[in-house]
């Protein structure tokens, strides 16, 4: 049996690969997204497109989203519609209404419906800069004191989803992922990395413009966490940190070379990193999303990175 399931922000990146693995799987997404450039879900899906029900909707529309989970009968709810730190701290109003009352209408729908479960995406930016190189990895019990507008809007949106579950009833999974990689990652602070590997491809220069540590989450397994947390989302609001490979943007670079080097591409230091570390924590401890969800996949970041050329290498024919 096919299920519906409504994905917001699905021409975007992380939304474009939920919509692939649904449609993998048999599933039927709803893409609900702004009218847009669906070359991300082209270039993941092809001629697969067909199977996608296309919505043009705006999240701060409520009325919209509502009836477009009423109409499509869907009973689950991926919420990836967003705009990302440098959007939010261009023009703040926006992005509060894009992702604060953006998560709200969620939330709400899933109240009003019934739903039987909402993930959405949060973000490691609720926490602030670590206080040095020797801070611990913050966990689900570390203090959040985001220094961006985004993060603070994040943070906003995991006390709302906690208190539609005390409130309302409304279960929900919030998800924080920190520097997402793969194809489709193409905007927004942490995107350097993925462009520098497509750029190397083409046989362009590139360069980084954040450096230090982070943590580097192939967007597949990204993809993967937020369905197993829709498909089986518990009572309560948990929010887990979502974690993949900490290393410092130079050791990815390095390896993006040498697999590169290995698929006979020329680098020849076609890569720069130029930039300060990023005001987030270089590494998030994501052992509690690991126990609720043991079967999640985790990708080695040698994997990850040469699936991601590979299919450079392919689009770029
Ligand atoms: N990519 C990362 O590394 C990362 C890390 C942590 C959290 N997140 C969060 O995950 C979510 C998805 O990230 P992404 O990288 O796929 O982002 P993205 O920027 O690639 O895509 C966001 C999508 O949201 C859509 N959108 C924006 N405003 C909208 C509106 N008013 N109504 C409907 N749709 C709207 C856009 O059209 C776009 O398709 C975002 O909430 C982001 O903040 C991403």
């Amino acid at each position: 049996m096919t299920n519906h399931y409504i994905v917001t922000g699905a021409l975007g990146c992380i939304g474009a690969w939920v919509t692939k693995l649904l449609v993998d799987r048999g599933d039927v997404p709803v893409v609900f997204d702004l009218p847009g450039d669906r070359r991300r879900l082209r270039e993941l899906l092809g001629e697969r497109l067909e199977e996608i029900v296309f919505v043009d909707g705006d999240i701060t529309d409520l009325t919209a989203l509502e009836n477009t989970v009423r109409e499509t009968d869907a009973h689950r709810i991926v919420h990836l519609a967003g705009l990302q730190v440098p959007f939010c701290k261009a023009d703040p109003a926006r992005g509060a209404l894009v992702n604060v009352l953006g998560t709200i209408h969620v939330l709400e729908v899933a109240k009003r419906l019934q739903l039987d479960g909402v993930v959405y995406a949060s973000s490691a930016a609720v926490y602030g800069p670590p206080e040095d190189d020797l801070a611990a990895a913050p966990d689900e019990n570390s203090a959040l004191e985001p220094s961006t507008h985004y993060g603070v809007f994040k943070r906003a949106n995991e006390g709302n989803a906690r208190i539609y579950w005390t409130d309302d009833g409304v279960r929900s999974v919030g998800l924080r992922p920190l520097t997402v990689y793969g194809v489709g990652r193409d905007q927004g602070l942490t995107s350097g990395p993925t462009t520098a590997m497509r750029k190397l491809v083409r046989g362009e220069p590139s360069t980084i413009s954040f450096s230090g540590a982070t943590d580097f989450l192939y967007v597949a397994d990204c993809a993967a966490a937020f369905l197993a947390c829709v498909d089986a989302c518990p009572d309560g609001a948990p929010v887990y940190n979502l974690s993949g490979h900490s290393v410092t943007v130079e050791k990815f670079v390095d390896i993006v070379g040498r697999t590169a080097r290995q698929m006979g591409i020329d680098t020849a230091d076609r890569i720069t990193i130029d930039g300060p570390a990023l005001p987030i924590p270089g590494a998030i401890d994501g052992s509690a999303f690991a126990s609720a969800y043991p079967n999640a996949p985790k990708t080695k970041l040698e994997d990850g990175i040469r699936e991601t050329l590979e299919r450079f290498v392919e689009l770029e024919r």
